[in-house]
């Protein structure tokens, strides 16, 4: 069993948590036990992980009471339907407001048991145990939960803090390929909001990272996560910089929702709506040519999307996009860019210059994208 080779801290108060970075963590039983309130535990995981991990998981808790759930694996799962087996389970084996739910697999499984967690008994604990980069560097710190409505992606859910998130490395080495660059379109978002040296790093380890070079992706998973860690420590309930981690996400949401969950992952979403956020803040005039096309190429080079799908025309574009956590009186606003490095959250710009940059980014009325 290997020590966490780094352990960060999400410094909130008495509801501070840790986060175990390293490879080999995931059965080691010295990182949960200290987290686990009573007897009972809750494995919440997928078809696709459960096989790969729950057994392991499992030895780490001998001793402890533990039942599992294992959900369908799929975004179009993440919806209440399939959140209500979380508490199907729990009842019947009758666990009790002090027990434990661990959530084993991506986001979309951490988002699903963090909000049963939120709610089941009016709030039980619950511990992270990220196996995607994406959750790793992303969904398993800050304590965002929910799940999917039809109208809108992640529309129903909580602010539920976990009280560890175990992120195992080597568990990286099962995740296929496009999965992978998912997640590094996420990586490449923390290097674009706040960190310009670090979009640098990226760029000079792209080969390194798409070839799982152990080094270069707990770098950049310990990264990300004190970039995460510093701005939900500051801004927990996203009253001002947390929403500048949605970058490319009012974008990406509107290609998750418009073109049916699960066809576009979550992180090419976003990567195809970084791209486009970058495009628009050039159309402003707010970030140079050269910036924009760094940040189209980098992408690119991890072969993720870059170019979003037409949907329904740039009008449907609009409306997927006004229903949107960061709408305030009806009003869109986007994380956009200053430089490489420095995001904003604006709402100066007239929603026709928006239509217009849409337009151009999916090609319609003959407009090219710019970069
Ligand atoms: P995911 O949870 O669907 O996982 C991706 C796929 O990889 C799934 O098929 C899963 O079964 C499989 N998988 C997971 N771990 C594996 C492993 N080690 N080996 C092999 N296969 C493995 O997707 P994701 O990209 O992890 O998460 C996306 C979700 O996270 C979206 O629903 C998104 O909205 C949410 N999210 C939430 C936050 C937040 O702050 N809460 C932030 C970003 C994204
Ligand atoms: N992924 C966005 C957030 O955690 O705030």
């Amino acid at each position: 069993m290997a020590a966490p080779a780094r352990t960060l801290e999400v410094d909130l108060g008495e509801r501070s948590y840790p986060i175990y970075i390293g490879e080999d963590l995931i059965a080691d039983p010295a990182l949960y036990r200290p987290h686990v309130a009573a007897s009972q535990v809750m494995i919440v995981s997928n078809e696709t992980v459960a096989p790969l991990y729950l057994a392991r998981v499992k030895a780490a808790l001998e001793g402890f009471r533990v039942a599992e759930v294992v959900l369908p694996d799929g975004e179009i799962y993440k919806d209440l339907v399939t959140w209500n087996r979380i508490f199907d389970a729990l009842l019947e084996h009758r666990f009790g407001r002090d027990c434990t739910l661990v959530a084993l697999g991506g986001g979309v499984i951490g988002d699903m048991a963090g909000f049963a967690a939120a709610c089941y008994q009016r709030g039980v604990d619950f511990i992270q145990v990220p196996t995607t980069l994406l959750a790793q560097v992303d969904s398993s710190v800050g304590g965002k939960t929910g799940v999917n409505h039809a109208a809108g992606k992640n529309m129903i859910g909580a602010f539920h803090q976990p009280r560890a998130v175990i992120a195992d490395t080597s568990t990286l080495s099962t995740l296929p390929e496009r999965e992978l660059a998912a997640g590094l379109a996420e990586v490449v978002k923390y290097g674009l909001i706040r960190d310009a040296d670090f979009f640098d790093w990226i760029e000079q380890h792209r080969l390194q990272l798409l070839a799982r070079d152990a080094a270069a992706l707990s770098e950049a998973v310990e990264r990300s996560c004190l970039s995460k860690a510093e701005i939900v420590a500051a801004d927990e309930r996203e009253s001002g910089q947390r929403a500048l981690l949605n970058l490319g996400h009012t974008f990406g949401h509107a290609i998750e929702t418009g073109a049916g969950y699960g066809n576009w992952l979550h992180g090419e979403a976003v990567a195809a709506g970084m791209v486009m956020a970058a495009e628009m803040s050039h159309r402003l005039g707010w970030l140079d040519a050269d910036a924009t096309a760094r940040i189209a190429s980098l992408l690119r080079g991890f072969d993720l999307p870059i170019d979003p799908p037409p949907l329904s025309g740039a009008d449907g574009w609009l409306e997927l996009m006004a229903v949107d956590k960061k709408v305030q009186n009806g009003v869109i606003r986007l994380v956009l860019l200053r430089a490489i490095g420095h995001a904003v959250v604006s709402s100066d710009f007239a929603v026709d210059q928006l239509r217009d940059a849409i337009a151009a980014a999916i090609g319609e009325a003959g407009e090219r994208p710019v970069g």
